[in-house]
């Protein structure tokens, strides 16, 4: 070997050792920095030399474009499906049969794997080296999307020996939730066609013809099964097989589990399925395998999938359904939002039959009529989205919607606002349906926390003629509330006592609570620390808002717009009259607000710290935490399913940290 070959031979295992400490140990031992440093020097060697450019060369990733379409591949073992069951009684009667087939009384060992939702790749490794990747086709024949799999990062294009001579292995193609995030980011932005989930956009990104397009989608792989193995002997277990596959180098998903016996089956499937929204990626169940692999060999296959493993499946989080209607909502500002009725469809593992569109540019960009076939999807606790029309399915006689002229509650005009997707009623507060929202934000937790006055009972009282504004619930008597259908003398005096007890709260609180537009905490912190007292923020000019930090020109004229307004002006004036009040602001000196002027935003879940509480105790510090990031962001901390806010940080170079770094720095700024 030359010293140039020397030299290039090295720098290459270097990279494939960092890329292995990344993306399978989950390590990383340099910064990216030193990363780009040593491929760089590989790239100018390779260039200076490009007789010694090889096929495995970390600088291939993206090389070569197909003409027209994907070649065909024969798959050198067929690639299986696998039967699925939905329910635990069906996957007791399936351990049954293998327990009856093997003559096993003992229970069985199983590898427990997250049912990936992506697409399957079969990958040939020749010599250590990848030289074919194919999608299932159908089991027998696939398509050759070799160049396309290579731009996968993390796939090693080189196994770490020692390796066999040749080796197929198989795993699951998917994007991770944050990568889809910042691509549906990107194609609002540029007004693009949304992709409809991970798996869909997985799935477009692995036919693109040219490979460069899809090492922009950063995909990602778990490999979880074995092919063919020449030339090395193999364990009997299928989790010390998913072992090897890792020590060659290869990606697998760190959540695989080998249990003994039903029991354990049962409680990972449980535990995956709490997780299963804080995964950075999306699954739909589990699959458990037989560990012993001559146990597999005995039980064989059933037609196109394998006796030994099972898919238990979760509750779907996608259906298809029927758009019956589409009603209007009025909002607290009297934003009218479009909901649509369909027929009931059990979802996520509830019954659905109203999902929100949005707004009229969401229905527009969606082409959705009533009438329609839908897809519909629920997740966690997230509402009811509308996600995509089947346009096959279309009937002829649909519907197209349009906004009403007049509020559908109190029957005043409708108006879109300038260069926004938002039409408002113009009521105000003589709309019921605006009433009502804002006396619910009035008294829910985070502003005045009015006990017990949830959302019925407001509408109850707003309907009955009981409370109009928010002050009048400061009027309420216990004749008043015991008249009420199913309202009993106990929970009446606890109300009263909740009512009586929100008049003492903070200035920050009650600005909040008045439901101006546009202020939500953060700027309601921000005039309470900055101004002091209601009568200056109810004095100031339009520029003097203009002045106080991160106050925009919009909420300026909100604010202007509300505190002129004389019902507001009574309605503020008549709740300090009945007794509404807070402790003084005293303004703190800059010393003892170290983090003061940092804008910092908090996203997923924290196992320390509540999330309120990490807010709570970074507002103390001065710092302002804001609820969605913008290039006024400083610092994003995030926690396990971080979504879109991890990916628009990153996409625009925002500083992201973890919670331990969240906790040393709270300890750190102490003052
Ligand atoms: S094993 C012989 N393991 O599910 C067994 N499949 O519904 C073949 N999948 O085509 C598959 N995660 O695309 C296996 N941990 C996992 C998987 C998994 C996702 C997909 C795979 C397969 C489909 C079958």
């Amino acid at each position: 070997m030359t010293s140039i070959e020397q030299s290039i031979s090295s720098l290459k295992a270097q990279l494939e050792e960092y890329n292995f400490q990344y993306y399978v140990l989950d390590d990383p031992t340099v910064p990216d920095a030193e990363y780009d440093r040593v491929m760089r020097a590989l790239q100018e060697l390779e260039q200076q030399n490009p007789h010694l450019i090889t096929a495995d060369s970390p600088t291939q990733r993206v090389s070569g474009k197909a003409d027209s379409a994907f070649s065909e591949v024969q798959h050198l073992v067929p690639m299986l499906s696998l039967d699925n069951v939905f329910n635990q009684e069906e996957f007791v009667r399936f351990n049954q049969r293998l327990q009856d087939r093997l003559g096993n009384k003992e229970s069985l060992n199983f590898t427990c794997e997250p049912k990936l939702d992506g697409l399957a790749v079969s990958l040939l490794y020749e010599n250590g080296s990848l030289v074919r990747a194919a999608t299932r086709g159908d089991g027998q024949v696939g398509e050759d999307i070799t160049a396309n799999v290579k731009t996968i990062k993390s796939l090693p294009l080189k196994l770490r020996s020692p390796f066999p001579a040749r080796v197929e292995v198989r795993g699951e193609v998917f994007m991770l939730r944050s990568v889809f995030a910042k691509l549906n980011e990107i194609a609002k932005q540029n007004n693009e066609k949304l992709f409809v989930n991970p798996r869909n956009a997985a799935a477009g990104s692995l036919r693109q013809l040219d490979p460069s397009v899809t090492a922009k989608r950063q995909l990602s792989v778990y490999l979880y099964g074995l092919g063919i193995a020449d030339g090395i002997e193999l364990p009997n277990s299928h989790f010390a097989r998913l072992e090897l596959l890792r020590q060659w180098g290869l990606p697998v998903c760190p959540k695989n589990k080998k249990v003994a016996g039903l029991d354990n089956c049962e409680s990972f499937y449980q535990s995956i399925l709490n997780d299963r929204d804080q995964l950075p990626f999306e699954i739909d169940g589990v699959v458990f395998k037989v560990d012993d692999v001559k146990a597999q060999e005995k039980l064989g296959f059933v037609a196109k999938a394998p006796r030994w493993a099972i898919a238990y499946k979760f509750p779907a989080q996608e259906e298809i359904t029927q758009l019956l209607s589409v009603d209007f909502q009025v909002g607290r500002t009297g934003a009218l939002t479009p909901v649509a009725r369909l027929e009931p469809v059990f979802v996520g593992g509830v019954t659905v039959s109203n999902a929100t569109l949005h707004n009229m540019d969401e229905i527009e960009r969606l082409d959705v009529r009533v009438g329609d076939t839908v897809i519909i999807r629920r997740a966690g606790d997230v509402i009811p989205q509308v996600v995509s029309v089947v346009t096959a399915k279309r009937p002829s006689n649909t519907i197209p919607i349009s906004i009403p002229k007049e509020c559908p509650v109190c029957q005043s005009k409708v108006e879109r606002e300038q260069d926004q997707a938002v039409y408002r009623c113009l009521g105000g507060l003589i709309c019921s349906a605006q009433q009502k929202e804002s006396i619910k934000h009035f008294a829910s937790r985070k502003a005045m926390n009015i006990d017990g006055l949830g959302d019925k009972l407001v509408e109850q009282l707003v309907d009955e003629g009981r409370i109009a504004s928010v002050s009048d619930i400061y009027t309420l008597d216990l004749n008043a509330l015991v008249s009420l259908e199913r309202m009993a003398e106990k929970s009446a005096t606890n109300l009263l006592e909740a009512i009586n007890k929100s008049k003492t709260t903070t200035l920050a609180k009650f600005i909040y609570s008045l439901g101006i537009r546009e202020v939500g905490e953060v700027t309601a912190q921000t005039l309470a620390t900055e101004c002091l007292t209601l009568d200056n923020i109810m004095q100031m000019k339009e520029s003097e808002y203009l002045a106080l930090p991160d106050i925009g020109p919009v909420v300026s004229s909100h604010l202007v717009e509300f505190f002129n307004n004389e019902t507001n002006r009574k309605v503020i004036q008549k709740l300090l009259e009945l007794g509404v009040h807070w402790p003084e602001v005293v303004k703190k000196s800059n010393d003892a607000l170290p983090l003061l002027g940092q804008t910092i935003v908090l996203t997923g879940t924290f196992s320390e710290l509540s999330r309120n509480d990490a807010k709570a105790q970074l507002q103390e510090l001065g710092a302002k935490v804001a609820g969605s990031v913008s290039a006024k962001t400083h610092l994003v901390f995030a926690g396990p399913g971080a979504g879109s806010k991890l990916a628009k940080a990153e996409s625009l170079g925002i500083p992201v940290k973890a919670e331990d770094d969240l906790i040393a720095l709270l300890a750190q700024s102490q003052p």
